[in-house]
């Protein structure tokens, strides 16, 4: 069957906000996290309902460490919690969980957690979650070059295709639709590689009140764009996933 395309395939957003959402509350920026989190749950649902198959998200940039160290210790801490509250409804819910990021340099206790939510949902195929934590567009672009290397390929045979087989989002296709909230008109370091031909959505929504009615608005405004992919005419998306 034909794929609608006046629907995103892949959505991927920059969830930005939180700290202003809470401070009109008079509540510490952890607060806004929070309520990011749940935000967050609310949507794939919303998304999943919608057709669309990948959801990608922006949890902790590679530039985030600069942040005050009880708002770093903050976010990590919240993925303990968004675990306990919501892992198992994911896994029932047909949610497939993917980390994307430098695993590394963040502790044993969050690499764990991260390989239980992944491996509890490995099976599921509603929707693709991919939470890019300790990302960043340049170190995914530095890390593919030195997988290639690693894995023996020549100079010569390193191309678009060749390198996108490393990158870490190389599970999901590249999105169709690219939304950021909270005001600001940047990328900011995220998808830098597989955002080449994404359409763009930018909201004043914080992204705490981020919900239904908004994201149909961002899918509407998709819905009317004319994707021509560098050509002249209107194009079908090349997918990778
Ligand atoms: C940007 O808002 C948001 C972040 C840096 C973090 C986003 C993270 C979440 C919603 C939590 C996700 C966590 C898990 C475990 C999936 P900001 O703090 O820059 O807000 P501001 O621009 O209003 O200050």
């Amino acid at each position: 069957m034909q794929r609608d395309l006046s629907i995103p395939r892949h959505v991927a957003i920059v969830m930005d906000g939180n700290g202003r959402w809470a401070k009109k509350r008079f509540l510490p920026r952890f607060f806004g996290h929070k309520a990011g989190v749940d935000a967050l749950v609310r949507l794939i649902d919303a998304c999943s309902v919608r057709g669309i198959s990948y959801l990608t998200v922006f949890a902790f940039s590679s530039e985030n460490w600069k942040r005050p160290e009880d708002e770093v210790s903050g976010l990590m801490g919240l993925v303990a919690v968004a675990q306990a509250k919501y892992l198992a409804k994911m896994a029932k819910n047909g949610v497939r969980i993917v980390v994307v990021g430098e695993r590394d340099t963040v502790s044993e206790r969050l690499r764990k957690a991260w390989a239980e939510a992944e491996e509890s949902t490995r099976h599921n195929t509603r929707i693709t979650l991919s939470i890019c934590f300790n990302y960043g567009g340049r170190w995914d672009m530095v890390q593919a070059c030195r997988k290639a290397v690693a894995a023996g390929l020549k100079a010569e045979q390193i191309d678009e295709a060749s390198l996108s087989r490393f990158m870490a989002m190389a599970h999901a296709p590249d999105p169709d639709l690219f939304i950021r909230t909270g005001g600001e008109v940047r990328i900011s370091n995220f998808l830098l590689w597989q955002s080449a031909y994404s359409e763009f959505v930018f909201t004043d929504c914080l992204w705490p009140d981020f919900g239904e009615a908004e994201l149909d608005a961002a899918l509407a405004d998709y819905a009317g764009r004319e994707r021509r992919f560098g050509g002249v005419t209107p194009a079908v998306p090349v997918h990778a996933g």
